[in-house]
């Protein structure tokens, strides 16, 4: 047995401080390659989907009085897990915020309220969108990802962003207390949404007009297209690595560096779009962070500009 598998898991000591939780899927030991949109990663210590907001609210307490470590990891779209074993909890949505309200709309108003949980999946709120006809959700077709995700990092595209028409969201705090911010008290930027310290989100409200199905049908084909021709949405990877520095596209200051093409191992600086890497296969954590590391390096030697990631790095 290596090292790390005899202090491996599942942990007597852990397991003992969640078996009393109620409405709680726990599952230990699970690769993170099968959770990411990379196809890589080494395991996490323990896999926990609560049912209820009460059992979430219970699982964290729990979680910060044992002093365990734990992360989010909603659809793993936009994650880089490390090759080296996660010892912490993982924990998803899915299941207690995974409903989708649409509220009519108020008297003499066109605006709908939809109300959506965090753990949602992007892909279920698109096809929910066009089967109800509401418009402002079609430039984030065919963007993997929870809901909570998309908000988190205020995922868009040129053609507009998920909070153009968000709302307000729902967080919990450390404590479990639970606290509704409208919009106009959110810091939000490019590819980020400040929240307070250590709080998760439970759901986003979304202020949504209505649109002819037919035409918003038209649209997301279209994006989908542009998608298609532009990026390699047939290999695994986690969309794009960095942000756009201001003025700037990432993608092309990689490109006119020379770096298309260039592997490492199974890793790969698509020749599609330089802001992308892909798994061809068996490609590691370490594989994709060398590339990372070159292109930052290149691109601040060759044109003085510093990248900026927009992955998440676990662990490694
Ligand atoms: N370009 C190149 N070479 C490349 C890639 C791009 O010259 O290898 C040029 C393109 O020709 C274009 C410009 O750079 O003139 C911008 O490229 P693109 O339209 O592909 O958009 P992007 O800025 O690279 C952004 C988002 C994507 C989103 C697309 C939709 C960021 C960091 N990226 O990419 O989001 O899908 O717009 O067009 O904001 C993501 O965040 O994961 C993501 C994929």
């Amino acid at each position: 047995m290596s090292a790390v598998a005899a202090t491996f898991w599942p942990r007597p000591s852990w397991t003992a401080a969640l078996a009393g939780l109620q409405d709680l899927d726990l599952q230990w030991n699970v690769p993170l390659a099968r959770h990411t949109t990379f196809r890589l990663g080494a395991p996490v210590t323990c896999l926990a989907q609560p049912r209820s907001i009460t059992a979430l609210q219970a699982l964290i307490r729990r979680l910060v009085q044992e002093g365990i470590p734990y992360f989010l990891l909603g659809a793993g779209s936009n994650l880089l897990a490390a090759d080296e074993p996660w010892d912490g909890v993982a924990i998803q949505l899915g299941q207690c915020c995974g409903e989708i309200r649409l509220n009519p709309p108020d008297h003499g108003t066109e605006m709908q309220r939809l109300e959506v949980g965090a753990g949602v999946n992007l892909a279920r709120l698109l096809r929910f969108s066009l089967k109800h006809g509401l418009a402002g959700f079609e430039p984030l077709v065919g963007i993997p990802g929870t809901v909570g995700g998309a908000v988190v990092m205020n995922a868009g595209t040129g053609g507009g962003g998920i909070t153009d028409v968000l709302d307000a969201i729902t967080i919990m705090e450390v404590t479990g207390e639970l606290r509704e911010i409208p919009k106009s008290r959110l810091d939000i930027g490019y590819r980020s949404v400040t929240l307070p310290k250590h709080s998760l989100i439970l759901e986003a409200d979304f202020s949504v007009v209505s649109i002819d199905p037919r035409q918003l049908r038209t649209k997301m084909q279209a994006t989908m297209k542009h998608r298609r021709q532009t990026q390699p949405l047939g290999w695994p990877s986690a969309g794009c690595i960095f942000k756009n520095p201001p003025g700037h596209s990432a993608g092309a200051l990689i490109e006119r560096a020379g770096l298309k093409g260039l592997r490492s191992g199974d890793a790969e600086i698509s020749t599609k779009h330089g802001n992308w890497i892909v798994n061809l296969g068996h490609a590691s954590a370490r594989d994709v962070l060398t590339l990372v590391r070159i292109a930052e390096e290149r691109v601040f030697k060759e044109f003085g500009i510093r990248l900026e990631r927009e992955i998440r790095v676990l662990g490694g």
